[in-house]
């Protein structure tokens, strides 16, 4: 028997990751593990009802990264929320425009998000899932910050920097792609403040990788609320939302290069685990996941992170700390181990696959799932900009 098999036995193993990064205001991170997640969350949360907000882009099926580093921290956190919390999760078509999309496949890459979200727990009844695109208060309150937000920042955005730096790594004026520096790309984190704010979102479950998208937030709504303050017992229009990210364990590095993160965009397919790869797939990309000519197993991110990531991805998957994964497989071959950790990613993904493909076909229900949630969203951010405007002097 594997050793996955006799750690897992017995013992009641949730679908999802329960471990959590909370970010405070002041940015400082602590590590709340299972045990301490109960205590944390009463600890932690507000006397008022949380609102939660995250969003995902429609751009091909959704990877491990994707997977442990979001969606399966969104079904938690709607499975731990106080009936009272609000859940809202979008997919953001019109961030998907920034970069070029054929529309037949973005139309598909729409629905089938939508799918997967439902797939791997997301209860419509519960949480409010829609399109981005069908609630146009978005695309208003984003006009309204860009008004507000400095170039200066933007130029600092990462994502904006390591397009600027592509093109101009390029050879010749020829081959810069002037498509990929278009201004939808450099406003792009206004959007996604937008995207936050319309809701007065409080909390913002995202991968580490969004971390300076959520911190230009914070600074435009309090930009917003200093330079609109309205009369003397006017409250603040917008809270300041929370970075709640998983812990290191769950940010997803490529399977090919350990040095960067498990992405949709890289041109190498056996790079990343999608939600669609069968066992087989999965588990051939996992045994030729570069990892180093050192015996047994060990975690140390900067010696070894190619194992380190498959430490993180087995940790993830079982909701134990990669400590301890590590030392109960210090003695055990790579290739042993590599064997585990694919069973365990195939463990995790099979169930919400298997929803997949059921939901995908069943276009009517995903299409009233995703009306409804338009029409509650809509409800919601309706209020906001209705302050938004008398703020702003637009009445
Ligand atoms: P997107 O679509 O790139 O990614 C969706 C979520 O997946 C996380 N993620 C990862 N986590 C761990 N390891 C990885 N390798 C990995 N790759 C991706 C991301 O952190 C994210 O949580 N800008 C956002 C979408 C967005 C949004 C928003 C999010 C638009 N508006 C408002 C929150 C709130 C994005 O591009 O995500």
């Amino acid at each position: 028997m594997s050793l996955l098999r006799q750690h897992v036995r017995g013992a009641a193993r949730s679908l999802f990751p329960s471990c959590l990064l909370s970010h405070s205001p002041s940015h400082v991170r602590r590590t709340v593990h299972t045990k301490d997640v109960a205590q944390n969350a009463s600890q932690t949360r507000p006397t008022h009802p949380r609102v939660v907000f995250s969003g995902i882009q429609p751009t091909g099926m959704p990877h491990l990264g994707n997977m442990l580093g979001a969606l399966m921290n969104w079904v938690k956190l709607q499975r731990e929320a106080a009936p009272e919390d609000k859940l809202i999760f979008s997919i953001v078509g019109w961030h998907a425009l920034t970069l070029p999309q054929d529309p037949k496949e973005l139309s598909a890459a729409r629905r089938e998000i939508l799918a997967v979200l439902l797939a791997c727990g997301i209860d419509p009844k519960r949480s409010i899932v829609f399109h981005q695109d069908e609630n146009r208060h978005h695309a208003e309150l984003a006009w309204i910050l860009n008004c507000i937000t400095p170039m200066g920042k933007l130029h600092r955005m990462t994502t904006w920097k390591s397009r600027l730096a592509a093109s101009r790594n390029a050879r010749d004026d020829s081959e810069v792609d002037e498509s990929l520096l278009n201004v939808g790309l450099f406003t792009y984190p206004v959007l996604q403040a937008a995207d936050i704010l319309a809701y007065k979102t409080t909390h913002v479950p995202v991968g580490e990788d969004q971390q300076q998208h959520i911190e230009l937030c914070r600074d435009l709504a309090v930009t917003f609320n200093k330079t609109f303050k309205g009369g003397k017992d006017d409250p603040p229009v917008f809270p300041l939302p929370r970075h709640v990210i998983p812990s290191t364990s769950c940010r997803v590095l490529s399977l090919k290069d350990p040095s960067s993160k498990m992405s949709k965009s890289s041109p190498d397919v056996n790079s990343r685990i999608l939600l669609t790869d069968s066992a087989e797939q999965i588990n051939k990309k996992i045994r030729r996941a570069v990892t180093d000519s050192i015996t047994g197993i060990s975690y140390d991110s900067d010696t070894r992170p190619g194992i380190a990531n498959l430490v993180d991805i087995l940790a993830a998957c079982e909701d134990a700390k990669p400590q301890d994964v590590a030392v109960r497989y210090a003695n055990r071959s790579h290739a042993e181990f590599k064997m585990d950790v694919a069973e365990a990613v195939e463990g995790l993904m099979s169930g919400p696959r298997r929803e997949f493909e059921r939901l995908r076909r069943d276009i009517a229900y995903l299409d009233s799932v995703s009306k409804s949630g338009a029409a509650r969203a809509m409800e919601i951010t309706e209020k906001t900009i209705d302050e938004v405007r008398k703020r702003t002097g637009l009445y």
